[in-house]
Order: C-alpha cells, then structure tokens, then sequence
C-alpha cells in the first residue's frame, strides 16, 4: 500500500512542477493554505489555470474532469457561455453600487417563484455569511440559544461552525449523528426547548454519512413544527 501511495505521489511530483513551485511562492504571501483550507492536500496542492464545462487545465497544462464544481456552486460548469454572456454585458455597466439593482430584484423574483419556503430573499456573498445570517434569525426568533449540526458536516468558517465541524463540543451547539443508527432525533427530542434550530446540508457531502431510510429526513422535518425550531438547508 505504501509503495502504491509513493507511485502516486511520484507521478503526481513529475507532473506538476509549476504547481509546486506556486505553492512554495503562495506559502510566502497566504495565511492559509489557498484559498480554502479544505483544498489542501499534500503534498501539495494543484493551481489552476483554467477551464470549461466539465474539463479543468492546470498550470503545468494537465486536464481534469471536474467533479466538483466549485462545491455544486457552478451548476452549469466552469464558463458556462451564456453565464459568462450575462457577466461581460453587466461588466460594462458597472458592477456594484450601493444601491439596488433591477436585475436584483427580478433575481429575487424568480427564486420567490420558483421556491416554495423563499417568500423573501437575501442575497449573502458567501455561505459563512447566509449561515451567520440565518442563525442569528434562528436565536432571535426563538429566544433559544443552540443550534444543533450534523458530525463532519460543514457549514462554512463562522467560529461555532468551524470548531462544530472539527467536532470541538461548545456551548452554543449540539452535535449528532444522523443516519438509522444515529443519535439526532433522540437530541431533538431531549433538548428541544434550547435548540434554535437544526443546521443541515441539502446535499450532504462534507461527511461520509450513512444513507438515510427512505422518509427519513421526512420525519426529521416532522419535528420542526410542534417543537417551534427552525430547519435550515445550506448549500454555497
Ligand atoms: C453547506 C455549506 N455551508 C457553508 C459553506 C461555506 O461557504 P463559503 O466558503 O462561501 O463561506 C459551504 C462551502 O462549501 C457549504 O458547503
């Protein structure tokens, strides 16, 4: 298994000396590694240079299938052209102003439209931000002070989310597990009077979980209701 990884690692050096040479540069100026922290990986991390659709291209000029797309944000793909259209047309008028913006509102519109549970919007410039931002809703509406979080689930680098992620136990969070064998409905039944609500991934990938029975998650939303918490779906 060793000298597996050791060829890996081999091949990955020879080809990506430019990304090497990056990184030691990028160690340099960055106070974190990149980015994002979840990017790193050793021996050390890729840089890109670009991409299009599915196929990203590396400084050293390797190709990659993209199959994360930038956390499921790019639905469409790296460049999508007509996204890339929209931003070009916009670029020349200007690209922000601290006031509103048509296209603002009609954006908020259609997501109105089309989602049922978005009545009204909020447009954040990161999920730390929409997650800092709903939380602190979830507190003042319900007067309770924790939220409760999957294990190993992510919801970006707001403090309590951070340590809750690294699973740190704190004071303002309950952590469980979900899954058939898990522990979540069981803490939503015993400590629902201090929960301000339960904080999940709509596509939950931050960590290997069990598949769920089918309903499941049906049956966590039951609880919402009579026990007066809020259940809030993040996705960046
Ligand atoms: C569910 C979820 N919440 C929050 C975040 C954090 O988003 P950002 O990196 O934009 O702060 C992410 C990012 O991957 C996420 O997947």
């Amino acid at each position: 298994m060793k000298d597996a990884i050791s060829q890996i690692e081999a091949r990955y050096k020879a080809r990506t000396a430019r990304s090497e040479a990056l990184h030691a540069r990028s160690e340099r100026v960055l106070a974190t590694p990149g980015s994002r922290g979840g990017c790193h990986h050793a021996p050390y991390p890729l840089t890109l240079s670009y991409g299009s659709s599915w196929r990203l291209v590396d400084v050293d000029g390797n190709e990659y299938i993209d199959a994360a797309s930038n956390m499921f944000s790019l639905i469409h793909g790296t460049a999508f052209p007509p996204v890339m259209e929209a931003v070009r047309r916009q670029m020349v008028l200007s690209s922000v102003w601290t006031a509103n913006s048509v296209e603002q509102i009609q954006l908020a519109e259609l997501l109105a439209e089309r989602v049922p549970a978005a009545e009204r919007v909020v447009f954040c410039n990161s999920g730390t931000e929409a997650f800092s931002l709903a939380l602190q809703l979830c507190r003042v509406l319900s007067g309770r002070p924790r939220f409760v979080m999957l294990k190993g689930g992510y919801h970006g680098s707001s403090w309590d989310a951070l340590l809750a992620h690294r699973g740190i136990e704190g004071p303002g969070y309950l952590l469980a597990s979900a899954g058939p064998e898990g522990d979540l409905l069981q803490i939503l039944h015993r400590s629902h009077s201090e929960i301000c609500g339960l904080f999940v991934e709509g596509v939950q990938a931050s960590n290997a979980l069990a598949a769920a029975p089918p309903r499941w998650w049906h049956r966590c939303t039951k609880f919402v209701g009579p026990m007066a918490f809020h259940l809030c779906w993040t996705r960046s």
